[in-house]
């Protein structure tokens, strides 16, 4: 049996395409999902995608990954820069966890450049625009390896 990804999308990511592509780009969030799904079939990863605007959607999605996902994948929207119980769900699970966003919040407003997220990540891609989706699960896959 393949190894579940649980890729998770946060606040205001479902606009991705309409909000604000000057900064995010043009493709949709389907469009990304799809770019990882790719990847993800080629190392024998099943991915599951979840996006929510609430933070304990995020929360409960984090708990049913626990034991049963292998890795998660996370862009969590601004939740990133305060979502406290988003980052403890994260430190309760035990496999490895992408940071991922399409801009470089480091070289954004000063509310942007703290990640609650990267104190409990394993890796952080960020500023590759939709590139970091597919590069996300290449690094899950080696991180796994
Ligand atoms: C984002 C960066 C966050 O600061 C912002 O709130 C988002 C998107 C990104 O992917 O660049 O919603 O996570």
């Amino acid at each position: 049996m393949s190894m579940i990804v649980l890729l998770l999308s946060g606040p205001n990511l479902n606009l991705l395409g309409e909000r604000e592509p000057e900064i995010y780009g043009t493709a949709t969030l389907a469009d990304h999902v799809a770019a990882a799904q790719a990847v993800a079939e080629a190392h024998d990863l099943t991915l599951e995608h979840q996006q929510s605007n609430h933070e304990g959607d995020l929360v409960d999605a984090v708990h049913a990954a626990r034991g049963r996902c292998a890795a998660i994948v996370v862009n969590a929207g601004a939740l990133t820069h305060y979502g406290r119980s988003l980052q403890d769900a994260l430190a309760s699970f035990e496999g490895p966890i992408v940071e991922l966003h399409l801009s470089n919040p480091a070289a954004r407003e000063d509310w942007r450049t703290t990640s609650v997220i990267a104190p409990v990540a394993t890796a952080v891609i960020a500023g590759l625009g939709g590139h970091g989706y597919p590069m996300a699960l290449a690094a899950v896959a080696r991180l796994l390896a």
